[in-house]
């Protein structure tokens, strides 16, 4: 099966170029000048997808999502079928989601379950992070196993206690393991003791509407937990990547470390982007849509955020997608604000709200394909199988219409969530095309992939260490 994908802006980590692409079976044979002879060669037989006024682009890649994922007495709305054609529709065309080891159990008994529900089910390939919710010496042992096979990074909460917290005494034990096994620790860096006091003393003040989710979860408590984590990490001598990094001080934090010279990381998310605090104060219960953690932030925040995704202290955008239902889920909520499960939906809309940095003059091309799809591959030992348009790569693509317009609308969306955080958005720019190894996911408005496709990503290490 040959494509040739002809007459686009192909658009990578380091410029932009005219350029044809070739693709047989699922993978990129080529780059070629537009009608050069080696092109017209090949498109005798090929099928022709026309990029005219497109840009041609990597799939993106989403490292951080979680479907299914169990929080506060119930599961996020999206299953990995439904998950990840939000996330083809989106231009996504790999996601790394987090498996989960409940206290108690052994790693491996929570990465079966994870292959269980992903297996057979998704419509773009996907690999796997894992949890770690009980630090002891089976699940120690287990991790090295685990980077062998492919699930080469470790999640940590400095926050959730009695869920998924860790001591700074056994995050610190999991980061030397991870320095002998070549793995990267990803940290959820806010301060979750001290949160839990906040939080116990605004209910019992009966604060209890969804704004005070942000009110007890202060900058101040994210910044310092970025700044221990970075500092534990140094002990350890390992890699650290701060997932959805929210604030001006927990990003200096990463930056100070980075100019250092030691293996910090940092992600974050189109959610800090964009929303704000003011969302979390809508009236009536309407704020609970907007209940993550860290909180939506003040809009100063914002600015910050874009200039660290220009100057690599932020390396990766991620959705940190994680839906619950307004109607019967975020409802769980409605009488104490700290019931309302946590997360926002956004597999669907990454690469079209970044783009709109673009357009803003926040960020370059070529920078807007390098933190959605190149950096999070290369961080994710997927590159450059994934993350790149190159001889050899998976024949991922995205054929992508920067002049189309949108709005954003849960009438429209394709994510099993009952509301849009993003609702009424309008934005310039949409995806028209995707490929998944080699094959048309999505075209012309229509969804042609089909659940199954994906397949399991076994991952190397992070390509940012040597
Ligand atoms: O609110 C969030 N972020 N929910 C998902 C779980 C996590 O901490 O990433
Ligand atoms: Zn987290
Ligand atoms: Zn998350």
């Amino acid at each position: 099966m040959r494509i040739l994908i002809s007459g686009g802006t192909v658009v990578s980590a380091t410029g932009t170029q005219a350029a044809d692409v070739l693709v047989e079976d699922e993978r990129v044979l080529a780059l070629a000048q537009p009608g050069s002879e080696a092109a017209r060669r090949f498109s005798e037989g090929a099928r022709q997808i026309d990029a005219s006024g497109k840009f041609v682009v990597p799939g993106a890649v989403d490292v951080h999502t979680h479907m299914e994922l169990p929080f506060g007495g119930t599961h996020a709305s999206d299953s990995f079928e439904t998950g990840t054609q939000a996330a083809a529709w989106g231009g996504t065309t790999t996601i790394v989601d987090f498996a989960v080891q409940k206290k108690g159990q052994a790693l491996r008994e929570g990465l079966d379950a994870w292959h269980k529900r992903a297996e057979g089910n998704c419509a773009v390939d996907y690999g796997f992070h894992m949890i770690v919710s009980d630090v002891n010496d089976q699940s120690m042992k287990e991790m090295g196993a685990l980077v062998d096979e492919g699930v080469s990074s470790f999640k940590l909460f400095m926050a959730y206690p009695g869920v998924f917290y860790s001591t700074d005494g056994e995050i610190l034990r999991a980061m030397q393991e991870a320095r002998n096994s070549g793995a990267t620790i990803m940290m959820h860096a806010e301060n979750g003791i001290a949160i839990d006091l906040l939080v116990a003393q605004a209910l019992a003040r009966g604060e209890t509407t969804p704004r005070f989710h942000g009110l007890t979860r202060p900058d101040r408590l994210e910044a310092e937990a970025t700044a221990r984590a970075i500092a534990l990490a140094e002990v350890a001598g390992a890699p650290v990547y701060i997932v959805h990094l929210s604030t001006t001080g927990a990003l200096e934090a990463v930056g100070e470390a980075r100019a250092a010279g030691h293996n910090a990381f940092a992600e974050t998310c189109p959610q800090y982007l964009f929303l704000t605090s003011d969302d979390l104060a809508r009236p009536g219960f309407e704020g609970a849509k907007y209940v993550c953690s860290p909180p939506l932030r003040a809009k100063e925040h914002q600015a910050r955020l874009w200039r660290g995704l220009r100057n690599d202290d932020l390396s990766v955008v991620s959705t940190d997608h994680c839906p619950f239902c307004f109607k019967e889920q975020k409802e769980l909520g409605r009488e104490d604000f700290s019931k309302i499960p946590n997360g926002v939906p956004g597999v669907e809309h990454r690469l079209d709200l970044t783009y709109q940095g673009v357009l803003a003059g926040q960020l370059s091309l070529p920078r807007w394909v390098e933190v959605n799809s190149t950096t999070p591959a290369r961080m994710f030992g997927l590159y450059p199988k994934k993350g790149v348009l190159a001889p050899g790569s998976d024949a991922d693509v995205v054929v992508y219409d920067p002049t189309a317009r949108q709005t954003i609308s849960v009438m429209t969306h394709h994510m099993n969530v009952d509301y849009s955080a993003y609702e009424g958005m309008a934005l310039t720019g949409r995806v028209a095309t995707v490929l998944s190894r080699g094959r048309v996911i999505v075209e012309d408005g229509h969804f042609r992939g089909e659940k199954g496709h994906g397949r399991y990503l076994s991952r190397g290490k992070n390509g940012y260490l040597q």
